[in-house]
């Protein structure tokens, strides 16, 4: 586009919309909608916008779909695949004035938000009703319901409870056309007419924009035991995992960690009060959870023996709640810890989670082959391995030219193990040269076909999901 008809167009939006919502094209407020947390990766819009309502979404949308300007929605740009970068410049439409808690109703326990609540706000709102929404990614002290339902969300309690889909009853969106349609309803069973919910949860903008969300809720399990395993073998812990559920056990919450993953949460926390064995070489973090203090012991007395079985060493128990804010706290700032550490790529894999030691295996082998080493650590209860590459002293041509390789050849092995890209952060912009791995052609271009029935002017969150055709 012209410098001139780009200014035409701003002008004409901000004529339109200035009374109405809040519109920024200040440098500072483009520069935040321009990158999240994947990489460095950085794309300014022309302008961002704060509507506050859904009729305001709704007249945007109708707008710009008018004149093809692209429309990016964004949350609290916390994602890990760039699925909120608006890398065609357009509009960023920011949800964060969309934040309120709408609705907890107590008797069918179910709340009604507006998609920029922040996920950790609703759980401690829910809570004080003595009810749990489930859902409970690394950042959920900032990230907004509205970008987990975007990709799907999972977190360390989706190995007991499920991932963002299974929570969501029903949507209120605005699709690219401006209307407002529901998906579904808010009942616990639904047979009637096609899963438009699950469509759009998971469809990374690409197909409509929540502004409102009604979530599920549970009774509040309100104690739960947390401990620490050593192994000396990080494949001897993933193989534990699939054999702690073997026992019969649901833990709520079985996470893998390599010594690296800890050493570089303890230094970017500067908490080095956990004193690490010599050792050791990985860590599996479990979590049991239950509505009576006295049902912990059978699950934990479960789990006990399978992990001496398997070469754990003694495990570590959190004792009180001091305690496992600590642990939580150095789990949960891997992913910031490793990227202020190098320059790095994170893919997102998922196996089933027998496969769990081959796929480890073959990251490291694969990481020797190309000169890589690697951080990994993730959801080991659902298979979900976080592969962090680190570039580190590598010159930038190599780096550049060996790394997409060395990622195809992860990818490929999950494939072949009967996994996927992505269990949690979506494929935005920075897995889509890899999909062609995940589905075949016909799968592909069955996709492409349903965003251009919702959106055929390709408005809402244009190149993403899908490799270049
Ligand atoms: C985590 C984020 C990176 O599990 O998904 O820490
Ligand atoms: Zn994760």
């Amino acid at each position: 586009m012209f410098d001139g008809m780009m200014d035409l167009w701003i002008k004409s939006f901000e004529e339109e919309f200035g009374g109405v919502c809040t519109i920024k094209r200040d440098r500072e407020s483009l520069e935040h909608a321009a990158s999240d947390y994947t990489e460095d990766l950085h794309f300014q819009p022309q302008i961002v916008v704060e509507p506050t309502q859904t009729s305001d979404v709704s007249r945007i949308m109708r707008w710009a779909n008018e004149r093809g300007i692209p429309v990016t929605p964004a949350g609290a740009l916390t994602g890990l695949s760039g699925g909120a970068l608006p890398v065609n410049g357009g509009i960023a439409l920011s949800t964060r004035k969309m934040n309120r808690i709408l609705m907890v109703d107590e008797i069918n326990h179910q709340v009604r938000v507006q998609p920029g609540v922040i996920v950790q706000e609703l759980q401690e709102h829910v809570q004080s009703a003595g009810l749990f929404y489930a859902v409970d990614p690394a950042s959920r002290g900032t990230c907004t319901i509205g970008g987990n339902i975007a990709e799907n969300s999972g977190g360390p309690r989706a190995v007991k409870y499920g991932v963002t889909k299974d929570w969501v009853l029903n949507l209120e969106v605005v699709l690219a056309d401006g209307s407002v349609i529901k998906t579904g309803a808010n009942t616990l069973k639904n047979s009637t007419g096609y899963n438009l919910t699950s469509l759009v949860v998971g469809s990374e903008g690409t197909l409509a924009i929540v502004t409102e969300a009604t979530l599920k809720l549970l009774p509040w399990p309100s104690h739960n035991a947390l401990m620490l395993v050593p192994f000396a073998s990080a494949e001897r812990a993933c193989t534990a995992v699939a054999e702690i559920f073997k026992s019969g056990s649901q833990p709520s919450a079985l996470e893998f960690m390599e010594r690296s993953a800890i050493e570089l949460a303890q230094d970017f926390t500067g908490d080095d009060s956990l004193k690490l064995l010599p050792d050791t070489a990985a860590h599996l973090l479990i979590e049991v959870d239950a509505f009576r203090f006295d049902d912990l012991m059978p699950q934990i007395e479960r789990i006990l023996p399978v992990i001496a079985e398997c070469g754990g060493d003694d495990p570590l128990f959190a004792d009180d709640e001091a305690s496992k804010s600590k642990l939580w706290r150095l789990r949960r700032a891997v992913g910031e810890a490793v990227k202020a550490k190098s320059t790095y790529k994170e893919e997102d894999t998922v196996v089933p989670r027998g496969a769990l030691p081959q796929l480890l295996q073959s990251v490291k082998r694969i990481g020797g082959d190309f000169g890589f080493e690697s951080v990994c650590y993730g959801h080991a209860g659902d298979g979900n391995l976080h592969v962090n590459i680190l570039k580190q002293e590598m010159p930038d041509a190599r780096w550049e030219e060996e790394l997409p390789l060395a990622v195809r050849a992860i990818f490929e092995e999950v494939i072949a193990l009967g996994g996927t890209l992505s269990g949690e952060h979506g494929i935005g912009l920075v897995q889509k040269p890899y999909m062609d791995l995940a589905f075949s052609e016909r799968a592909l271009q069955l996709q492409r076909e349903i965003k251009n029935v919702f959106d055929p002017n390709n408005t809402l969150n244009p190149g993403k999901i899908f490799p270049e055709a």
